[in-house]
């Protein structure tokens, strides 16, 4: 009998650790360096609403012009989601889209939502078609890596001794717990008042799959049983361990196990995953006190594992470390099928359509769409090393900028990157 659980997970490790020191002279574009691509790749793009077309469109320049110098090739289709998707087919998340999304290799999403959809039902908000996706792609592990960039550590509102070397990664659970919890709904109470509520539920159930395969050997048959095992807890447990070991070895598991149920069998069964990673020092937070650690002392934190809720606020609290929100990629994952990868902002409304916007955390989350979703490595290394090199020429835009550095919109940082990449062609050879 095999019990087996595939994994199809590459944990992340960030790049950012080697430090490009001096600007590289510019060569001359090289817009196609391989004749004939070796890998095709189809890419669903979403842009979304607000700033989202702004950052996607920047980010499929920098991939066009990765394929052109690494011999690949891009399909990009592009489809309508959130607010735009709303405004055109009257749901958030066209059928359409996600069979798009389903049948390619990997799926880059700007950004959605926006004042205009804010009082819409439930069903007709941007963001409940963003729930839609990461279900139906069933990317229940979402890494989201906050490493403060030593070129950025003046734009962080903590102390640079406190923000100084924070490299952490928030591995937040998916496609569980209070976001898709049931019962969920409104209703009345005994008083007749009016009620919203929610349910915070973990469940370590085991979904068995009995495959029986016959093989006639001319006497008795021949069974083997293949068992696949699935745990909302364990899996996301393992992802974070597997992450943790291909960092610095250490692990916290933030929770609310001194009130919350979920919250003691999550910690139980984490606990009890343990046990296959020895090698992994792991810990355990309440999330109150997480939430101040972070801001306290950032640098204790290597790996970081919780669930939904307390991944979406602490996410948005450790991009502030680095400076900003504008700088933080992500990547969903399941355990097959394409990842879906998405800068970490919302879609800024107040900025958008104004050339304002950062486009940086999309072009990351690109880098990381190359590297976790299609394997290409030395793809992703050449947008990880233009983002800091176009740092290094000192190219900010508003969110991330100081006195005596240049201030750039949306597009014309794009264009640096696409320059960075150029003049890097060799160097990364
Ligand atoms: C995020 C966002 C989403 C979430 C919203 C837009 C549904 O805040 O990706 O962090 O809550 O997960
Ligand atoms: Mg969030």
């Amino acid at each position: 009998m095999a019990a087996s659980l595939q994994l199809n997970f590459k944990p992340f490790k960030p790049q950012f650790t080697h430090s490009i020191s001096a600007p590289n002279k510019f060569s001359t574009r090289i817009r196609c360096s391989a004749a004939t691509p070796s890998k095709s790749y189809t890419v669903t793009l979403l842009p979304g609403d607000g700033i989202g077309p702004e950052v996607i469109s920047v980010a499929r320049n920098a991939l066009q012009l990765i394929a052109s110098i690494e011999g690949i090739e891009f399909k990009f289709k592009e489809m309508p989601m959130g607010g735009a998707a709303l405004d055109l087919t009257g749901v958030p998340l066209p059928e359409e889209t996600l069979s798009a999304a389903k049948d390619s290799d990997a799926v880059l999403l700007g950004a959605i939502g926006g004042y205009k959809w804010d009082n819409n039902e439930k069903h007709l908000k941007p963001e409940t078609g963003l729930l839609q996706l990461r279900e139906g792609l069933k990317v229940f592990a979402n890494l989201r890596p906050a490493t403060v960039l030593s070129q950025l550590v003046d734009a962080s509102t903590l102390k640079r001794e406190v923000a100084e070397g924070v490299d952490l990664m928030v591995v937040r659970e998916l496609t569980g717990g209070i976001y898709f919890g049931k019962p969920r709904g409104f209703g009345t109470n005994e008083n007749g008042q009016e009620i919203g509520f929610n349910t915070e539920v973990y469940a370590t159930y085991e979904v068995v799959l009995l495959t029986k395969v016959y093989l006639t050997t001319g006497c008795e048959p021949l069974v083997f049983l293949t068992v696949n095992l699935l745990s909302q807890i364990d899996r996301i447990a393992r992802v974070a361990f597997e992450t943790a070991r291909k960092r610095r070895g250490k692990l916290c598991s933030v929770d609310k196990a001194n009130v919350l149920e979920a919250s003691m069998l999550w910690r139980k069964r984490v606990m009890e995953i343990a046990s296959e990673y020895p090698d992994v020092e792991l810990s355990h937070m309440y999330v109150d006190n997480a939430a101040m650690q972070l801001v306290r002392n950032p640098k204790q934190f290597d790996t970081i594992v919780t669930n939904n809720i307390f991944g979406d606020i602490l996410s948005d609290e450790a991009s502030m470390i680095t400076g900003s929100i504008g700088m933080l990629p992500s990547a969903s994952l399941g355990e097959s099928g394409p990842g879906l990868f998405e800068p970490i902002h919302g879609s800024a409304p107040d900025i958008a359509g104004q050339d304002k916007a950062n486009p940086l955390a999309t072009l990351l989350s690109a880098a990381m769409l190359l590297k976790y979703g299609l394997g290409e490595e030395k793809a992703a290394q050449r947008i990880e090393a233009a983002v800091l090199n176009t740092l290094d020429r000192g190219y900010r835009t508003g969110d991330i900028y100081s006195a005596g550095l240049k201030l750039v919109g949306c597009k014309e940082m794009g264009e640096e990157v696409l320059k960075s990449i150029d003049s890097k062609v060799t160097a990364i050879a």
